[in-house]
């Protein structure tokens, strides 16, 4: 059976990635604080991935299986701020959720599924290449990560490993929510992503689901480490 591993199942894309893998009859292992999906073909894992040392005790599960896909999803942007006004609690658990945790779960699972054919999505964003004010640590562990995601696909040319950094473009999720949401006083640029939402720009995390899943099936087809979503037409077989 095909097995993912997904962090961030309990809202947006990997929430919306888990429910059309769970469709296709795959087994989906979800990662995060909170969960929304009950199905006969879904584990969900409680994990805190801010808190490093439960991370770090974290083992992923005994999967036998010749296939298996790791989607990082999971992600804070944390309290919107410039970085003066930032406490150091919360530098520490936005960089642990979102550069630190990733790291740990790569390694985990490149050890652990070693002699299975496997591949890593690891969701991206435009801010891991351009700087937006008061998104200070979301800009640094994105870039971090994609850093990390060139280099080990550098590592694993002709191996089972096959690793992705993926823009997802602009998303309708609670994200984006938290964005409109901010005070203009901490975030400059506030009315763009308020303009962004009443123009319709947002794509649906359902679409975007949709493009991961042609991704992975034609993955063979993409020699790039970086896939821009936006950029990728598909034929829309899923229903
Ligand atoms: N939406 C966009 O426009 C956009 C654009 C570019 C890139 N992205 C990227 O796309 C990915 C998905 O974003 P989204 O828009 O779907 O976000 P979202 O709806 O806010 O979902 C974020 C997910 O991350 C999990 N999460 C957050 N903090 C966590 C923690 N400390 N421990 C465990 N899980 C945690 C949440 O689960 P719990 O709260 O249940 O823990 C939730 O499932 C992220 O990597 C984001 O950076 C999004």
């Amino acid at each position: 059976m095909k097995t993912a591993i997904i962090t961030g199942s309990s809202s947006g894309i990997g929430k919306a990635l888990t429910e059309l893998l769970l469709k296709q009859g795959w087994f989906v292992y979800g990662i995060s604080r909170s969960n929304k999906i009950s199905h006969d073909l879904f584990v969900h894992n409680s994990v805190n991935l801010s808190d490093i040392k439960k991370v770090e005790s974290y083992e992923l599960p005994n999967i036998f299986c010749d296939e298996i896909l790791l989607v990082n999803s999971a992600a804070t942007l944390g309290n919107i701020l410039p970085f003066d006004k930032k406490k150091t609690y919360d530098l520490l658990a936005e960089i642990n959720c979102n550069l630190v945790s990733p790291i740990i779960l790569f390694n985990k699972f490149i050890k652990k599924f070693n002699n299975v054919k496997k591949t890593i999505f690891s969701i991206s964003s435009g801010a891991a290449a351009r700087p937006i004010h008061s998104w200070s640590t979301y800009c640094a562990s994105k870039s971090g990560l994609e850093q990390l995601s060139q280099v080990l696909k550098n590592e694993s040319i002709n191996s089972n490993l096959r690793v992705f950094s993926i823009h997802p473009g602009i998303v309708d999720t609670p994200m984006q929510k938290h964005i409109r949401n901010t005070d203009k006083k901490n975030f400059p640029v506030v009315d763009k992503f308020i303009e962004y939402h009443k123009n319709k720009d947002l794509t649906s995390a359902k679409l975007v689901a949709k493009k991961l899943f042609y991704l992975y099936k034609n993955q063979q087809n993409f020699n790039e480490l970086v896939i821009y979503l936006r950029n990728l037409e598909i034929k829309d077989s899923l229903h």
